[in-house]
């Protein structure tokens, strides 16, 4: 993602440990434009700030219900559209129970995991 000419690449782990190697990492490729922000996606006050989100299979369904919560009052907020790029698609259905989004498939990633592309308004 950092390739990209995105304005900050940041991170969301709720595990304070795993949230503190990621900032290590980063540390190392002397990258600023990333915070690793360590918050649970449930309470996450900054959707807003965002216009992509990198889901790689991080919650089980009922996260998932109360994160896309989050993410669209975000939306209602500051009206836009958000990508969500989501690898392991398990909680697809949840999602789509949001009312809010489209979505195509985009194939899946050399591990054979799914990958789908939901646009959310
Ligand atoms: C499958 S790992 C993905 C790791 C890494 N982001 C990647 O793309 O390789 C999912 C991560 O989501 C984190 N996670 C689980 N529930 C979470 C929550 N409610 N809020 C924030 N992060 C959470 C886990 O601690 C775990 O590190």
């Amino acid at each position: 993602m950092l390739r990209l000419p995105f304005a900050s690449v940041d991170g969301l782990e709720v595990a304070p440990e795993l949230a503190a190697v990621a900032r290590s990492n980063f540390a190392r490729l002397h990258e600023r434009r990333t915070t690793i922000y360590t918050a649970d996606a449930t309470h996450f006050d900054r959707y807003r700030d965002y216009d992509f989100l990198y889901l790689y299979s991080p919650f089980p369904a009922v996260v998932m219900t109360q994160c896309m919560a989050r993410v669209i009052e975000s939306v209602d907020e500051r009206p836009r559209t958000v990508t969500i790029l989501y690898v392991n698609t398990y909680c697809h259905d949840q999602i789509v129970a949001t009312g809010r989004v489209t979505f195509e498939p985009m194939g899946r990633t050399p591990y054979g995991n799914e990958i789908k592309l939901y646009r959310l308004t």
